[in-house]
């Protein structure tokens, strides 16, 4: 029993390096299939061993099955967000401020790129990878543990001999890695609490790449790679993230147990000791002079890099000295970022183009002079609206400046009405859908126009491939291409129809066979068990994306609530008084308003009839109703190591039973379950009187018994 228990750990740690080595040095030392069978060994090895799996070993870095929600965190030093600047006098204004507080004293300055993702923090506990929280409101984040251990430069454990491979020298060996007080980062001790705080990015390349796939399904693009991060740290499913190719910076410390230096410099010298990732263009500032030419010189060079940055982070680097600095509100006094001028270009518009999208919106379209752009080469600009087009005043034939302020999607921000042509002509705003010829209406309170009839064959069309597509209801095999012969045939007229498809009518299509129908069939059968969220997303409602689709389904939870719901669910409406409040944080009044009409309409009542007649799931949760599971409306904190569970799993079992995980004891908490080694949390459970369980009764409670 030895022998597999030694062997498993030494393939453990060889991946763990292995992935280090790959992923965050950039300096694989073995092929992809040395690297392969290492894999399949430990995986072999765990299969027939699964008592022996643990949550921190390089095979379980995608795990369980798609969460119903997200549960919360609570930020135990909140994310504070940053000051911006925009020019070198501002920069100088900062630093005065800076020396006026410092009074007489000496201080130097680091200097980072301003990743453009999503920032997050990590916390480790006793060096394993414990949770991970998106920032939220700097307060409390989403609880995206799953996600975030999908991201392979993440380390699920910190090494505390991160290059203990041969040949590789130890950073921590040079002069720069001795911290103030001389310590050695060879001595660096793995702190019992450690958070790391960085971001989160999707590298330019993986970006293209997904926008690319995207289109070819008939699923939108990602604006920038910030939003295809942000969506895809986001995905319920972890194991679609996990297919997102993202990674991740780490450039500060939240809670921590002790020090790991005296100022950021040698802290991050640290951390990448402990094998996180810095970036590697960290550079020291002697005064704000280099400051401002360190900026500088990155405003030229940073299309030259792999991931996209919208600015640099100028930090004050002694710790001491930033303490005496201190916050204001929410951002630190220590801290200002430096944001780039946007990357601007000169075009033609050729011509404009009216697009009809999902919700019968009518946007119109500038299509350009191919110009090259930060990096890419532009065809198409997006004018939003009519409004937006009409306050430009873009005519076809005019020379405008598009520019990609951070974002990949380039809009047109100036014409330059020097160059019109003459008898150029203002771009008429349609008064009927430029594919049925029906009336194009504009609803109260809302800038888009849309095409009012609900059997438009353009309408339609975008709407079933929204509906298939892998942010809506995910069905595999349904692209445009299909969408498009399975209308031309005749076999379906709204995405409700899919539902009454038969294998033997699709089989008879081009370039369709036998198995490819069946296949898609099933793939149709199997999107009924996805959950409202989707389903929501999917219903291509006006102002409802992924994220207000998420507020709605877990305010609502259930299809008919929503259906029910008047706008007083939504809004907060004092008789005589002007002022609205939204019930439902982050939606709005103008998207209450829309989703209460659109979801009033006979032919949306309808077809989300027929979808529920279909046997499509209208509920939060699939699986059992959580009335009646064992852990219903419960909350549950997990600490320590369980002997029979990694964390993940615990946490899976907690939500599957109708229960939800938190990562902070409060008086609000139901159940605390200790397992080996449990940190703080334990203590603070026994002050506060909450229930704490033990493995064994951990067990119990999910099987439904009393303890
Ligand atoms: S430091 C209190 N460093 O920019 C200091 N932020 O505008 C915390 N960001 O929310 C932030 N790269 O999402 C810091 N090297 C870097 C960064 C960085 C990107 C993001 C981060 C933050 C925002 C601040």
């Amino acid at each position: 029993m030895d022998e597999p228990i030694k062997r498993m750990d030494w393939l453990r740690r060889e991946i763990r390096e292995h992935d280090h080595l790959y992923y965050v040095r950039n300096e694989p030392r073995i092929t992809d299939q040395q690297y392969d069978e290492l894999f399949a060994e430990l995986k072999a090895l765990e299969a027939r061993h699964p008592e022996l799996v643990t949550p921190d070993s390089p095979t379980q870095r995608v795990a369980g099955r798609p969460l119903g929600e997200f549960a919360t965190i609570r930020h135990s030093i909140p994310m504070l967000s940053v000051d911006n600047t925009y020019n070198a006098d501002e920069l100088r204004a900062f630093d005065e401020r800076v020396r006026k507080q410092l009074g007489q004293a000496d201080y130097d300055y680091v200097v980072e790129l301003k990743i453009d993702g999503l920032a997050v923090s990590l916390r480790y506990e006793q060096g394993v990878l414990a949770t991970g929280a998106t920032r939220g409101d700097g307060e409390v984040g989403d609880d995206v543990t799953t996600n975030i251990r999908t991201i392979r430069s993440i380390p699920l454990r910190l090494h505390a001999d991160a290059y203990r491979i041969e040949g590789v020298p130890p950073s921590s060996r040079g002069q720069d890695a001795r911290d103030t007080q001389g310590r050695d980062a060879l001595a660096t001790r793995i702190p019992a609490v450690l958070e790391v705080r960085g971001e989160v990015y999707m590298p330019t390349k993986s970006f293209a790449a997904l926008n690319k796939i995207r289109a070819e399904a008939g699923e939108p693009a990602f604006a920038n790679p910030r939003n295809a991060a942000a969506g895809s740290l986001k995905l319920l499913d972890a194991r679609i993230t996990a297919t997102r190719n993202l990674s991740f910076f780490a450039y500060a410390i939240g809670e921590i147990s002790e020090p790991l230096a005296d100022d950021h410099w040698h802290a991050l010298q640290r951390l990448k000791d402990l094998g996180l990732p810095i970036n590697p263009h960290v550079q020291k500032a002697r005064d704000i002079a280099e400051v401002i030419e360190i900026c500088i010189s990155w405003a030229d060079r940073r299309s030259k890099l792999d991931y996209q940055i919208d600015g640099m982070v100028i930090k004050i680097n002694r710790y001491d000295q930033r303490d005496i600095l201190g916050a204001t509100g929410r951002a630190p006094r220590w801290c200002i970022s430096y944001k780039f001028p946007a990357e601007r270009a000169r075009t033609v518009v050729e011509s404009i183009a009216v697009q009809v999208g999902k919700t019968g919106a009518l946007t119109p379209v500038a299509n350009l002079q191919p110009v090259l752009l930060a990096g890419t080469t532009v065809k198409r600009a997006s004018l939003h609206n009519f409004d937006e087009m009409q306050r430009l005043d873009v005519r076809p034939g005019d020379t405008v400046l598009i520019e990609k302020a951070g974002e990949i999607i380039p809009q047109v921000v100036e014409v330059r009405k020097e160059f019109r042509p003459e008898g150029a002509e203002p771009f008429p705003v349609p008064t009927q859908c430029p594919v049925c010829g029906s009336e194009a209406v504009r609803r109260k309170n809302e800038v888009a126009l849309r095409c009012a009839n609900p059997t438009c064959p353009a309408v339609t069309r975008e709407a079933i491939v929204h509906y298939a597509s892998r942010g809506g209801m995910d069905i595999e095999g349904l692209g445009e291409k299909v969408v498009d012969q399975l209308l031309d045939a005749g076999l379906i007229r709204d995405l409700a129809d899919l539902y009454s498809l038969r294998a033997e009518d699709v089989a008879a299509l081009d370039r369709q066979g036998e198995t490819s129908a069946s296949n898609l069939i099933e793939a149709i059968g199997e999107s009924k068990g996805r959950d409202l969220t989707r389903l929501l997303n999917a219903l291509a409602i006006p102002h409802v994306g992924e994220e207000t689709a998420l507020l709605l389904a877990r305010h609502f939870r259930s299809m008919d609530k929503l259906l029910e719901a008047s706008l007083d669910e939504f809004l907060d409406r004092e008789p005589g008084k002007k002022k609205v409040t939204p019930k439902i944080p982050g939606v709005g009044e103008v998207m209450a308003r829309a989703i209460v009409e659109d979801l009033s309409r006979p032919d949306k009542r309808e077809r989300i009839h027929r979808l529920m007649v279909a046997g499509v799931n209208m509920l939060l949760q699939s699986g059992p109703a959580p009335s009646q599971s064992s852990l219903s409306g419960k909350t549950v904190v997990i600490t320590g190591t369980l002997k029979t569970l990694s964390r993940q799993q615990a946490e899976q079992a907690v939500r599957e039973a109708g229960g939800k995980v938190s990562s902070s004891v409060s008086k609000k908490t139901d159940f605390v379950v200790a397992g080996e080694d449990p940190g703080s949390k334990l203590q603070k459970a026994q002050g506060l009187g909450v229930k704490v369980l033990d493995e064994e009764q951990f067990k119990k409670l999910l099987a439904g018994k009393d303890v």
